[in-house]
């Protein structure tokens, strides 16, 4: 049997993506939670769909981080995360129904992080639908709302929820943003149920409460007692509210920075950053993305791939690997290493082609200068064309396994990204992995 991939103990990983998300964050982060000791969900929210297939079923996990499957694990929402308390909740209870252990041993919710609450939603869906054909396309969670007003210094955090009168402060919330909403909306009178409302929250909460606390100190204590850390982003890159594709980004940082932010773990006790990267390219909302393809492989990478937004239920956009963008992607998250995922399912292609370039305005550009989308919307991709391996790959656990022409275009990617690919997924379980 071959000796199982170990995380050097006292490491911090980071584990972010390099694309427009949904790129296998949620495998990775439980895969290598097996030698690690506290996994971090640090920036987003339930806008995020993370995938998990073990033998004892499929999970996929919104609010919880994905380290939550190993028992020996401390999961932690951090700050810098937005909590969704209705969603969560809900969450909690049915993975323990599937028999997932959560308990405050193994679970904490750091008080200061933000609550999604029920107007945030509404005004994520009101300024959507307002913007029509300008709509970002937002997962409808929520969250730009809930950081906006966090950046406004108001709102509700998750440490609220232990006070003796949240009651109170919620009712004072709920009727100023009801004022709010119905400036935005003057079609209905009544926006919410108060009653039902503060029901629901209630149950949220007595839920909720044994796991809220005072976390930051704990990450620090773990940090300098050399235990193992792995911080899990949501979104990616390209999506990064400050450097991704303004304004078709999400509202958080999915890279090395948001883990800072939301951890205060100094930068260079990082060990390493792993960029996680699909073999093909997807995106899910609006905004550009240069090789999209709407014909038949498109249709095949959708199929194939099951590329279907674990949160909204949207068909994602499909296309050929860009190396343009995730060369791009790796700047902005920093990571030293890719996990490169889904390869598995370019195996019936004959041809495959990747973006080396792009062709703007007659000009080559091999590196973008920056993530303009108005760049990006005119921007024509160069391809080069491989030779596709037509074998089933899928489960493969070993690079020398691999057909030569499904090496030559992992290590065609490699070239052209300057970055190791030191992890292959080959399907969704736990051990269809390549460690190279
Ligand atoms: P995971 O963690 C892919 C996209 C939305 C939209 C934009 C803004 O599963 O990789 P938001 O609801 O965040 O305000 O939407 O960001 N988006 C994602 N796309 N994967 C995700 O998460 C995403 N979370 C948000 O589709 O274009
Ligand atoms: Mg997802």
């Amino acid at each position: 049997m071959k000796k199982a991939f170990k995380l050097k103990r006292g490491s911090i990983i980071v584990v972010t993506d390099n694309g427009w998300g949904d790129t296998g964050k949620g495998k990775i982060v439980d895969v290598l939670s097996s030698s690690a000791d506290m996994a971090i969900r640090y920036n987003g929210g339930p806008n995020a769909g993370h995938t998990v297939k073990t033998d004892q079923g499929t999970f996929v996990f919104h609010g919880l981080p994905s380290g939550i499957l190993h028992k020996s694990v401390l999961n932690i929402l951090s700050t810098g995360v937005v909590v969704n308390p209705l969603s969560l909740a809900k969450e909690i209870t049915t993975a323990q129904k599937q028999g997932v252990a959560i308990t405050p041993k193994n679970f904490l919710i750091e008080k200061t992080a933000h609550m999604i609450m029920p107007w945030h939603t509404k005004r994520d869906s009101l300024v959507e639908k307002a913007r029509g054909k300008i709509s970002i396309g937002t997962t409808g969670q929520g969250i730009g709302p809930t950081y906006a007003d966090r950046a406004l210094r108001q709102g509700l955090r998750a440490g609220d929820l232990l006070l003796r009168n949240f009651e109170e402060v919620f009712l004072e919330e709920l009727s100023w943003q009801e004022k709010l909403i119905s400036v935005m909306d003057n079609n209905s009178k009544k926006h919410f149920d108060k009653k039902k409302l503060l029901s629901d929250l209630k149950k949220a909460q007595s839920i909720l409460k044994p796991f809220v606390s005072n976390v930051l100190p704990i990450i620090h204590l773990y940090q300098k007692s050399g235990k193992t850390i792995i911080g899990e982003a949501g979104q990616g890159a390209l999506l990064d509210l400050d450097l991704g594709g303004y304004p078709f980004v999400t509202s958080s940082n999915p890279g090395v920075a948001g883990f800072l932010k939301a951890t205060g773990i100094h930068y260079k006790k990082i060990t390493k950053v792993y960029g996680v990267t699909k073999a093909y390219t997807t995106r899910v909302g609006q905004g550009p993305m240069p090789t999209e393809l709407s014909g038949k492989i498109g249709e095949y990478l959708q199929t194939k791939g099951n590329e279907v937004g674990a949160t909204t239920g949207r068909k994602r956009r499909c296309g050929w690997f860009d190396a343009v963008a995730m060369k791009k992607g790796l700047q902005i998250v920093g990571a030293d290493e890719i996990v490169l995922t889904k390869s598995d399912i370019l195996d019936e292609l004959s041809e495959i082609k990747i973006c080396v370039a792009y062709d703007f305005g007659g000009k080559r550009y091999k590196e973008l200068p920056d993530t303009d989308p108005l760049f990006m919307q005119k921007a024509k991709p160069i391809y080069e064309t491989l030779a596709g391996w037509k074998a089933n790959t899928s489960g493969v656990t070993s690079f020398a396994d691999l057909p030569k022409n499904a090496r030559n275009y992992i290590l065609f990617i490699e070239k052209l990204l300057g970055v190791p690919i030191s992890i292959i997924s080959t399907g969704p379980k736990r051990d269809e992995t390549i460690f190279r």
